[in-house]
């Protein structure tokens, strides 16, 4: 079982849950704009250039905001480049980019994708589409496996044994970097500074002189430098000793690191079935609405709850899976029908996982303003989402 990344309920402390309709997840729109200023002072501090990664968090209604504080975003495919694109995460204007990574490619999708991306990144040398990208304008860049295993979970581990993801570093040869404009790895997950530097000094002995090759060193994601105690003055160090020393660009794809802490999901009890162990049956589903719950699997920190005391529960989700359990939890007073709960840290890897399992409703997305308390529903979901993909 992973631990929770929460760093405890901060503003989501003074939302009245009462206000909001359930299943929804809230998500404060001043919690992300503090997180980007962070990513931005960074980015200020140390040249290094920032995008979102839309693969942990895409709420579009919040990319004005997004693409005032950040330099682009990094999708995974053609969608989240046409995501990036038409809902204006990206601007063409502002000089920011679209780096895009997928481990490999359809052949019917690469024009389109070069034509959204400005960066194009492969999974080896000799990849499908590498001279096609390169034809059409595209900043061509390889992925690269340090072959560095420090990750608390091989799951989410690129460089666990037998990984398809990224061309091993020891294998790479000289003449394979040519006609490659930039390098990317991504190996963390939720990490501090001391993993980046580590994997970067791996790289550093291996490639040597070879990285003087390369226009731009993307770090990838798993930076979870808005946390309050990552050590950012120490990144910035690094990335500016890499940007000097090779003379290329630094960019990093944060995408947790931008949505942390910053969203809650909130349910209501339907009902409780009482014994030694009571269960609090939600209409919230982990597999549904939070499935790194189940896959990971890791236990959400819940608002209000105690380590001591009070009254314990089963936090039982709305799907016919056994396994359908957000885990067990102390709050100080007991459960009744009707009551609303929220669970801290929901606004990354939640929303993007989302499916109607069961025919469960999907939880409406509310922005709220943790300074003026304004709450607006984003979106609501209704029976067509479950029946339009049936058939
Ligand atoms: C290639 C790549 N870049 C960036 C990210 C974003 O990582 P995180 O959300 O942990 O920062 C991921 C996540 O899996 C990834 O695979």
């Amino acid at each position: 079982m992973l631990p929770t990344q929460s760093g405890g309920p901060g503003t989501f402390a003074r939302l009245d849950l009462t206000r909001v309709q359930t299943p929804c997840y809230v998500v404060d729109e001043e919690k992300i704009r503090s997180n980007l200023l962070i990513l931005r002072e960074i980015g200020d501090r140390s040249g290094a250039r920032f995008l979102l990664a839309l693969k942990a968090f895409s709420m579009w209604a919040l990319a004005p905001l997004v693409k005032d504080y950040l330099d682009g975003c990094c999708a995974s495919g053609l969608w989240e480049a046409r995501l990036a694109r038409d809902k204006e995460f990206v601007s063409r204007s502002k000089d920011q980019v679209l780096s895009t990574f997928a481990p490999a490619y359809r052949q019917n999708e690469l024009e389109e994708i070069c034509a959204l991306s400005d960066h194009l990144i492969f999974n080896q040398p000799s990849a499908y589409g590498v001279e096609i990208a390169r034809k059409a304008g595209c900043s061509v860049g390889l992925r690269i496996n340090p072959e560095l295993s420090l990750g608390l979970d091989p799951k989410y581990d690129p460089c666990a044994e037998n990984s398809r993801l990224g061309y091993p570093l020891s294998r790479l040869k000289e003449a394979e970097l040519s006609g490659f404009d930039g390098l990317h790895f991504h190996t963390l997950c939720e990490q501090s500074f001391a993993p980046l530097l580590q994997t970067w000094k791996k790289v550093e002995k291996n490639l040597g002189a070879l990285l003087h090759h390369f226009k731009w060193i993307n770090l990838g994601g798993g930076h979870h430098c808005t946390r309050g105690d990552y050590e950012r003055d120490e990144l910035v160090h690094l990335i500016s000793e890499i940007s000097n020393r090779y003379n290329v660009q630094v960019y990093l794809e944060p995408g947790e690191a931008v949505a942390l802490d910053a969203g809650v999901l909130v349910g209501e009890v339907l009902d409780v079935i009482p014994g030694e162990k009571s269960h609090a049956l939600l209409d919230l589903s982990a597999t549904c609405h939070a499935p790194d719950v189940i896959e990971a699997p890791y236990r959400p920190a819940l608002l209000g709850e105690v380590e001591h005391g009070g009254h314990e529960y089963h936090l039982g989700g709305a799907s016919c899976l056994t396994a359908d359990s957000f885990g067990t939890y102390r709050l100080p007073h007991k459960l009744n029908r009707g009551d609303h709960l929220a669970f801290l840290d929901q606004a990354h890897y939640t929303m993007v996982k989302t499916n109607t399992f069961n025919g469960v409703r999907l939880p409406s997305i509310v922005l709220w303003n943790s300074k003026t308390d304004q709450l607006s529903v984003v979106k609501e979901f209704g029976y067509e989402e479950f029946v339009n993909r049936l058939s």
